[in-house]
């Protein structure tokens, strides 16, 4: 007799019976990248994605949560004299992230999820995600009550997850304390406990501006060849009171995803980064693949790899063209 594997390919409804993974809206978090100034402008490197006002980015949310996209993840891009070398305005409560924050769950109230990015690269006159010395060394400690204070911030505003992206050491304890210290017992933390260092973030970068203006980020962001030191800074992270686990980028890092989902210690999120989205449009624009299909499977690899979401700017195509429902 033999196996015929292939019966069970037959006909789309026997694949679907027997499909092992599940992408649904519920599973996406679309980012936003919000500005104080009205209208929105469009992010070259990041097609079909803009900047957008306070007013715009309500009406965009609405929108999407219409379409079942629950939860969004809200990027700071402030002005420029917001810049300075101690980064103060990450924590201004005239800040466009908790004015938009504040927006947003006026308007929703439960109906949306609102996380927080909580970095300083778009606060440094340095473009770097800490503050630093005059040799160019970025400070860890003296960083953590800036970020601590930002999630604060965020949390006042109404944010339900803050998402620390920096990667100091330390950051979660400082800001679950400074949180709980001020009531904000229930705002859960989403950290990025794998986040490799390397070329995938430009795009990004354009949209943010918030490009290093000297060296790298490879002091504090991990290095892409190592694997077991992710795990343990996952562990560390849950210790220090993290809800939930970012990996980053997410295709790269399929293992990492897989092996942290093994070690049962919080759920899952991966981030589909900007390049990982942008080289798909590109190679689409060109007429080389395509495109839609490839994002869907990108989308797709990554929650079978054991990502209970994924952060990704195809989330709104994914729901408008109907590649999910
Ligand atoms: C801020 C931050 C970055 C991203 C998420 N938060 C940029 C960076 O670390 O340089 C990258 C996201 C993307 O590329 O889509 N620290
Ligand atoms: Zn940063």
């Amino acid at each position: 007799m033999l196996n015929r594997s292939r019966r069970l390919r037959t006909t789309p409804a026997l694949r679907d019976l027997v499909a092992e993974t599940d992408l649904r809206p519920r599973h996406l978090v679309q980012p936003y990248f919000v500005q104080h100034q009205k209208g929105v402008s469009e992010i070259a490197s990041l097609p079909g994605i803009v900047r957008s006002g306070i007013h715009e980015t309500v009406q965009q949310v609405e929108k999407d949560l219409k379409r079942g996209l629950k939860s969004v993840l809200i990027f700071g891009v402030p002005d420029a004299h917001e810049k300075s070398p101690d980064a103060k305005g990450c924590h201004d409560h005239e800040g466009v992230v908790p004015k938009a924050v504040a927006a947003l769950k006026k308007a929703f109230g439960r109906d949306v999820i609102v996380m927080t990015d909580v970095c300083l690269c778009a606060y440094t006159t340095s473009g770097h995600c800490g503050l630093s010395d005059d040799e160019g060394v970025i400070l860890n400690d003296e960083t953590l009550p800036l970020l601590a204070e930002m999630a604060l911030r965020h949390a006042e505003a109404g944010a339900d997850i803050v998402a620390p992206s920096d990667m100091m050491d330390g950051r979660v304890a400082a800001m679950r304390a400074r949180l709980d210290g001020a009531g904000f017992t229930q705002t859960a933390i989403l950290s990025y406990a794998i986040k490799h260092a390397g070329a995938y973030y430009g795009p990004f970068r354009d949209a943010a501006d918030s490009s290093p203006k000297f060296g790298d980020r490879k002091t504090y962001q991990m290095d892409p060849r190592n694997a077991r030191e992710g795990l343990r800074d996952a562990l560390l992270d849950v210790q220090e009171g993290a809800d939930m686990l970012m990996v980053k980028p997410a295709l790269p890092n399929l293992d990492l995803i897989w092996r942290l989902r093994e070690a049962q210690l919080a759920p899952i999120c991966a981030y589909h980064v900007s390049s990982e989205f942008s080289m798909v449009k590109a190679a689409d624009r060109m007429g080389w693949v395509s495109g839609d299909q490839l994002m869907l499977e990108h989308l797709i690899a990554i929650r079978r790899a054991g990502a209970d979401m994924v952060v990704t700017y195809a989330g709104r195509e994914a729901v408008e063209k109907g590649w999910i429902s």
